[in-house]
C-alpha cells in the first residue's frame, strides 16, 4: 500500500522537474495596447520560428533565445511591435492601423537611386532585382500589351487594337497592369503611364495591400478588388508575411494572407467586357494543387534558398532562406512549361497502318495550361514520313487549323486554347469583340488527354510541342521574335 503511493507521487512530480527551467532562461512580459492589455497576440523572438501567444491579461513567457536581441508581437489589425529582450521588465507596445487608408499617398519607386533614401532597391537589392526581371515590373510598359491596346500607332493597323474596335472599353487594362496609374482625364490610357506608375505591379502598390477580399471576384478586378491602407504623414507602413519585421522608425504589418492564393485573385482573374479572359484563380479553386493547400505562392514565389537576409547591411536579420519567398515570378517561361508537361507516345504498326497515341498531362501545376492571357495557345503535333521519306497525311485523328499558325496548320495535332468565334464564324478573335460562341480545349491539371492518330505504314515521326504568346497570325504581323517556345521537338523511329 505504501509503496504504490510514493510511486504515484514520483509520477506526479516527475512532469513538475522537466517544466521547471533554470531562471533567466524565460522571457515573462506583457503586450499592450493605448488602452491596456492585448489577450492571443503572438509573441517571438525575431527570427525565430517558435512562438507563444498572450493570455488574457496580456501576458507572455517565451524561451530565451541567445543570439536574438529583439522580443516582437503581433496581432491582426496591429502594427508589429518589439523591444530590446535584455529590458526588464518587457513589456511590448502595440500601434493599431490606421483607420482610414490616405488617398493622398505618394508611391515610392521600387527602383534603388541614392538621392532617393525610401526607394525599396536601396535596402531589398535582391529582392529588387528579382522583381525587375518579372513580368509585374513589364506589365505597364510590355510592348506586346501597348500593341495590342493600341492606337493609331500599331503596327496591327485597325484588327486587334483595342482603341480602335472597343475605345470607350480602354480604361480597364490600367486597373491590372498599372494599378497605381492616376488618369486626370479619366481615360486610363496605358500609353501616357508614367512615373512610378510605369513600374506596373510595383512593391510599394504588392505591400500595401491590406485585404484580398473574394466575395465580387471577377465582375471587380485588379486595383478596384484590393483593399489598401496607405499611411498619412511621412510614417511607412508595409503589409507583409513576416510576422517579426523590424525596420526602427517604420511600421509593418504581419499579414498571413499573403501566403495564400486568394492574395493573387483580384489581378488573375477578371471577366472584362463579359467575357471570362482571365481565369487562372478559379482553375486553381477546381485543381488538385488547391485540394493538396498548394498556393500560387508555393510555385511562383519559391524560396531560392540563397537570401538569408532580405535587407542586409540597412537593419535587416539573418533568417532561415527557406522562410524567405522570391520575387521573380516564372510565368509560362520553358522551364515552368517542360517541368510540367509530360508526353507519351505509343507507336504501334499492324497491316497497312501506323497507329500514334500521343497522352499529353500536365501536373504539378496549379491551374489549367496554358492559363493566364487570353491568347496563350499550345500545339501538340505530330508528323510522318514513310520508307522514302515522303511526308504522309493521317488519316485518322485530329488536325489543326489554319489559325494554329503557318507552321502547323492541316498537321495532325491537337490545339489547346481558348476561341471566341463570332456569327460569320471567324476566329480567333480579340476578347473586346463581339462573339458568338467560346471553345476552351485547354488542358486540366492531373488528367491526361490522350489522343490517337492513324496513318498509313511511317518509318520516322517528328513530334512537337509549341507553345505561343500571342496567335501566330497576330505575332508575324507585329514581327515578335519570341512568340513561339519550343517544349519538345524529338524524331522517333516507327518501328
Ligand atoms: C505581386 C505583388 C508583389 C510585388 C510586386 C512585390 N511583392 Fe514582396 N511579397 C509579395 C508576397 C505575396 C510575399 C509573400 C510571399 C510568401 O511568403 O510566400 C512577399 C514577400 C516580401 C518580403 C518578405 C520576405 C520574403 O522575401 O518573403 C519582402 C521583404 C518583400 N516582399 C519586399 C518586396 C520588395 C522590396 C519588392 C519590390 C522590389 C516586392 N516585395 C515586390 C508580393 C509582392
Ligand atoms: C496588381 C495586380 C497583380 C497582382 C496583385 C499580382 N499580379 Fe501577377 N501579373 C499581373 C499582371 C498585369 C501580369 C502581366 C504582366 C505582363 O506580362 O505584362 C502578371 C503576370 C504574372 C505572371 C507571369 C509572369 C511572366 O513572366 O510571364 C505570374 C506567374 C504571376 N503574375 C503570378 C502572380 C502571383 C503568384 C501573384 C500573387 C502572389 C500575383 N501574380 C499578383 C498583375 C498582378
Ligand atoms: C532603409 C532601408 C529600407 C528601405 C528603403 C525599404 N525597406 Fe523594407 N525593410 C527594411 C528592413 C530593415 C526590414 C526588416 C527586415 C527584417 O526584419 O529582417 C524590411 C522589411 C520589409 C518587408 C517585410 C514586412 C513583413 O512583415 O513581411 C516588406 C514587405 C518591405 N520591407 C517592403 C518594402 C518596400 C515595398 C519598400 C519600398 C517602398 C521598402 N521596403 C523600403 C528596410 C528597408
Ligand atoms: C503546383 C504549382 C503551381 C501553382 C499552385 C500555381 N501555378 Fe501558375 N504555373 C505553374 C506552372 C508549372 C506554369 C507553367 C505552365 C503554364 O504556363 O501554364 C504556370 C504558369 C502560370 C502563369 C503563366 C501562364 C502563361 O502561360 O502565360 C501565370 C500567370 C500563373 N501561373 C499564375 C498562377 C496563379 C495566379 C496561381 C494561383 C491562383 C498559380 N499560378 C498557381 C505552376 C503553378
Ligand atoms: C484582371 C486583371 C487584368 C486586366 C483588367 C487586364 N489584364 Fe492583361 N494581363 C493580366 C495578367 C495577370 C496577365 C499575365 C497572364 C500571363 O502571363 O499569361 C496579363 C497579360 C496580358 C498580355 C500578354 C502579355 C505578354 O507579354 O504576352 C496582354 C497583351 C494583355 N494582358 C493585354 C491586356 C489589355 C489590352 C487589357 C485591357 C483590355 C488587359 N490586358 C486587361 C491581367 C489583366
Amino acid at each position: 500500500m505504501r509503496r504504490i503511493h510514493i510511486l504515484a507521487l514520483t509520477l506526479l512530480l516527475l512532469p513538475l522537474v522537466f517544466v521547471a527551467t533554470p531562471k533567466g532562461s524565460v522571457i515573462e512580459g506583457v503586450v499592450v495596447d493605448f488602452q491596456g492589455p492585448v489577450p492571443f497576440a503572438t509573441v517571438r523572438s525575431q527570427g525565430q520560428a517558435d512562438c507563444t501567444r498572450t493570455d488574457a491579461a496580456g501576458k507572455f513567457n517565451l524561451r530565451r533565445r541567445e543570439n536574438a536581441t529583439r522580443v516582437t508581437a503581433a496581432k491582426p489589425g496591429y502594427r508589429i511591435g518589439w523591444t530590446p529582450s535584455n529590458r526588464h521588465p518587457i513589456q511590448i507596445r502595440l500601434a493599431p492601423l490606421p483607420s482610414e487608408d490616405n488617398f493622398d499617398y505618394t508611391w515610392i519607386d521600387p527602383v534603388r537611386d541614392s538621392k532617393k533614401p525610401n526607394n525599396c532597391g536601396n535596402c531589398h537589392g535582391a529582392i529588387e532585382r528579382e522583381w525587375a526581371g518579372s513580368g509585374h515590373a513589364r506589365s505597364a510598359v510590355n510592348p506586346r500589351v501597348l500593341t495590342l491596346f493600341g492606337g493609331t500607332e500599331s503596327p496591327l493597323g485597325k484588327d486587334w487594337n483595342l482603341l480602335e474596335q472597343h475605345p470607350l472599353g480602354a480604361g480597364v487594362c490600367a486597373s491590372c497592369h498599372a494599378p497605381t496609374m492616376s488618369s486626370p482625364t479619366l481615360d486610363y490610357d496605358l500609353r501616357s503611364v508614367n512615373g512610378v506608375a510605369a513600374r506596373g505591379v510595383h512593391c510599394d502598390y504588392c505591400h500595401k495591400i491590406a485585404d484580398a477580399p473574394t466575395d465580387k471576384l471577377g465582375t471587380r478586378f485588379g486595383r478596384d478588388g484590393y483593399e489598401l491602407l496607405r499611411p498619412h504623414g511621412d510614417e511607412q507602413l508595409f503589409f507583409g508575411p513576416l510576422p517579426d519585421a523590424v525596420r526602427p522608425g517604420d511600421a509593418f504589418v504581419y499579414a498571413p494572407f499573403y501566403k495564400e492564393s486568394r492574395y493573387c485573385a483580384s489581378c488573375h482573374e477578371g471577366v472584362i467586357f463579359g467575357v471570362h479572359v482571365y481565369g487562372t484563380y478559379t482553375e486553381w479553386l477546381q485543381s488538385p494543387a488547391a485540394k493538396a493547400g498548394t498556393q500560387c505562392q508555393d510555385c511562383h514565389m519559391t524560396p531560392t534558398g540563397a537570401m538569408t537576409n532580405v535587407a542586409p547591411g540597412h537593419g535587416g536579420i539573418e533568417r532561415a532562406p527557406k522562410t524567405l519567398a522570391s520575387h521573380d515570378f516564372p510565368g509560362g517561361s520553358l522551364a515552368m512549361l517542360k517541368k510540367c508537361l509530360r508526353l507519351e507516345v505509343r507507336i504501334r504498326t499492324e497491316g497497312n497502318r501506323t497507329q500514334v497515341e500521343m497522352t499529353l498531362t500536365a501536373d504539378n501545376v496549379g491551374h489549367r495550361v496554358p492559363t493566364g492571357f487570353f491568347d496563350r495557345n499550345l500545339v501538340m503535333v505530330v508528323e510522318a514520313t514513310d520508307e522514302a521519306g515522303r511526308t504522309v497525311d493521317a488519316h485518322d485523328g485530329p488536325r489543326l487549323p489554319a489559325f494554329a499558325g503557318a507552321n502547323v496548320a492541316g498537321q495532325a495535332g491537337v490545339l489547346y486554347a481558348k476561341t471566341l468565334t463570332d456569327d460569320a464564324g471567324r476566329t480567333p478573335l480579340p476578347f473586346w469583340l463581339p462573339y458568338e460562341t467560346m471553345t476552351d480545349t485547354r488542358l486540366h491539371p492531373g488528367q491526361p488527354d490522350r489522343r490517337t492518330f492513324t496513318f498509313p505504314v511511317v518509318t520516322k515521326l517528328r513530334v512537337r510541342l509549341l507553345y505561343r504568346h500571342l496567335w501566330p497570325t497576330v505575332a508575324e504581323r507585329i514581327a515578335s521574335q519570341d512568340n513561339e517556345l519550343v517544349i519538345l521537338d524529338q524524331d522517333l523511329t516507327a518501328k
